[in-house]
């Protein structure tokens, strides 16, 4: 399989590391803005061949896997998937955009394309999966973040909320999804992804908790339906190159490559 991957940065790098060890993946083109950051991660690879922008290899590539930005995640999503080509979607908020988002998966559709998207940050979407093939009363997302993760947030200052000076955990929002990721751009991937699994952005509900003792991000995904009632808590250690980045995001997007070139779907 030859892949593409769009964005080197924290996961980027990651995933093409771990990449170049597949005895599976024959080939990986490397593009990112920054000049030299490709061709960096190049130099430690094996398999790594630079390239300008996306499209320069997409007749020759099997799989791209967006690690970059939203804005990027809009511009290369049509692109690939008319081409009839994989596509795994890290910046998962660039299709909250209904129109967009219909409009994408109907070209992947016709074009016989595949979006992956991985479980990213949070754990719990495998029994989100499952359960929303019946009847789901309630989906809550419940994230824990420090006051440094808050900080500079639009919301919470338009809210008269100096995050330096709350003491003990705080509720700072508590609405839907579709609230919640136009209010808070950092907690939006989590977000996304859940709410597209699950009951959509608008029924899914989500809680930011601010808590002064902690420096990581925690999740809590709660769900009530048909077949009972699931609890999931994630409690996130932050990569060491991007501390905005959670790791396990990282080893999701490693683990959903693994299952996509080894053909392997457990605990799917
Ligand atoms: N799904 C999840 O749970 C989850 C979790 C964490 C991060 N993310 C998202 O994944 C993406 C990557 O995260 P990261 O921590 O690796 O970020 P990062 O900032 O460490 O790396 C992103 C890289 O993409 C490059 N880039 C930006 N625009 C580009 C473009 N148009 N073409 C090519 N390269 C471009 C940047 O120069 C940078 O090197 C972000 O959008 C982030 O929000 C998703």
């Amino acid at each position: 399989m030859r892949i593409t991957i769009v964005g080197c940065g924290s996961i980027g790098s990651k995933l093409a590391m771990a990449a170049d060890e597949m005895a599976e993946v024959k080939r990986i083109y490397l593009t990112d803005i920054i000049p030299g950051l490709a061709e960096g991660l190049a130099a430690k690879m094996k398999k790594a061949i630079v390239i300008d922008n996306v499209e320069e290899e997409l007749y020759h590539c099997d799989l791209v896997i967006e690690s970059a930005t939203q804005d990027a995640a809009k511009q290369i999503l049509p692109k690939v998937v008319s081409r009839g080509v994989d596509i795994m979607v890290m910046s998962v908020g660039a299709l909250v955009d209904d129109e967009f988002r219909e409009s994408v998966m109907q070209k992947a559709s016709e074009c016989e394309a595949k979006i992956y998207i991985p479980s990213g940050a949070v754990c719990g979407t495998d029994g989100l999966r499952s359960s929303s093939v019946g009847e789901l009363e309630e989906v809550e997302l419940i994230t824990t973040k420090g006051p440094k993760s808050l900080q500079n947030v639009e919301y919470v200052i338009s809210e008269g909320i100096d995050v330096d000076k709350v003491t003990e955990k705080t509720v700072i929002y508590s609405g839907p999804a579709r609230e919640a990721v136009k209010d808070f751009p950092k907690n939006v991937n989590v977000a996304a992804t859940v709410s597209l699994l699950g009951i959509g952005f608008d029924r899914t509900k989500v809680t930011i908790v601010l808590d002064p003792d902690t420096h990581s991000n925690s999740h809590e995904l709660k769900i009530k339906g048909e077949f009972g009632e699931m609890d999931c808590h994630t409690y996130n250690v932050p990569s060491p190159d991007n501390p905005k980045t959670s790791y396990l995001a990282a080893m999701s997007a490693i683990s959903a490559l693994k299952r996509i070139v080894r053909n392997e779907w457990i605990g799917i």
